[in-house]
């Protein structure tokens, strides 16, 4: 007798223990935001740009680079300090993730916290089913609640998950890679603040925080040797170029990182090698040699600072994990 074909199962079980909240976030007018960026002194384009999915590609050959330190430095944390990382955070919670890309750092809190529920959040709804389903696929314990929702503009759960008493469960929340960086500072304190309501008093954040550090390590993180960090900074044009029908020659724009001391963040820009015209979205735009469009801020905090930043958010910092070098922070804040 043929054996039952095991794949329809076992897709039927995943589905199961994947449930869809689709808050149905407002999408901005990609061509406004684009063509007024591009319009203004300086002239600017939002990095959420980047990350088509060449762009994603290339983001994770950064993760690999030897001059990228943000993303080993956090990983050797997280492996080296799990078991401490989760006593204090405490297993059997609901583990709440801002974004769903982090595959290999939140495998290793799955299987260190076992919570009871995994919530990732994301805007891209695509992006979001594909990996609830990969990780309910290979936990075969885990019920997976995939919220759709622009968490950055902040949100409010669908639901309070509630503990086998019925009671509200502890939610904690989850935010690596340093992505906090890529807010400006007044911003990041929104968003921390907006992180607090949702996961309401008592909730805890686990987040990654890149620190300040000498000038000539940071510079060599955005401009390594083998030039995937240009390619990742041109890409944003080459996405502009095929979503909104433009003609940009992207070889005529110079990559260039540099790190802004006083304000504490790596700067991205894009410069024009020679004086050139382009249009985008049928729109004409003229730039003068070494005209520049800035495409990114990566701030980088004292420890100290960050502490103040999540004080003023209403969050005590619980404890503070740093790598063998000092180059990254692992905060876990308690929402008081
Ligand atoms: C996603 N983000 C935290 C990265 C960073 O370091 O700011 C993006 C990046 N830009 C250039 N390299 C990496």
């Amino acid at each position: 007798m043929a054996r039952p074909d095991p794949r329809p199962a076992s897709t039927a079980a995943i589905e199961a223990r994947v449930h869809l909240h689709d808050l149905k976030p407002q999408l901005v007018d990609m061509r406004e935001e684009v063509l007024a960026g591009l319009g203004a002194t300086p002239r600017r384009i939002a990095p959420k740009y980047f990350y088509d999915q060449r762009g994603s590609e290339l983001f994770e050959a950064i993760t690999r680079l030897p001059e990228y330190y943000p993303t080993r430095a956090e990983i050797s944390i997280f492996e080296s300090r799990l078991d401490a990382l989760c006593a204090i955070l405490g297993r059997g919670n609901v583990l709440l993730e801002f974004g769903s890309g982090s595959s290999r750092k939140i495998r290793l809190l799955l299987e260190g916290l076992r919570p009871t529920a995994y919530l990732p959040v994301d805007i891209s709804r695509e992006h979001l089913l594909e990996a609830a389903r990969a990780l309910a696929a290979d936990y075969e314990w885990l019920e997976v609640h995939a919220i759709c929702a622009d968490y950055a503009a902040g949100f409010e759960l669908p639901w309070r998950p509630r503990s086998a008493d019925g009671e509200s469960a502890p939610i904690t929340g989850f935010f690596p890679g340093s992505s906090i960086g890529n807010f400006e500072r007044a911003a990041a304190g929104r968003f921390l603040a907006g992180v607090h309501r949702t996961l309401g008093a008592g909730g805890q954040l686990l987040i990654g925080v890149d620190r300040r550090k000498d000038k000539a390590r940071l510079e060599a993180a955005y401009n390594d040797a083998a030039g995937v960090t240009a390619a990742f900074n041109r890409n944003a044009l080459l996405h502009l170029n095929r979503a909104l029908d433009g003609d940009i020659d992207v070889e005529a724009f110079d990559h260039r990182a540099h790190y802004n001391e006083e304000a504490g963040r790596i700067e991205m820009h894009l410069v024009a090698r020679r004086d050139l015209t382009f249009s985008l979205a049928a729109e004409n735009f003229a730039f003068a040699a070494g005209e520049t469009i800035h495409t990114e801020n990566s701030y980088k905090y004292a420890p100290d600072e960050f502490r103040a930043l999540a004080a003023g958010a209403g969050f005590d910092t619980v404890e503070e994990f740093t790598d063998t070098e000092g180059l990254f922070s692992v905060f876990i804040l308690r929402a008081v």
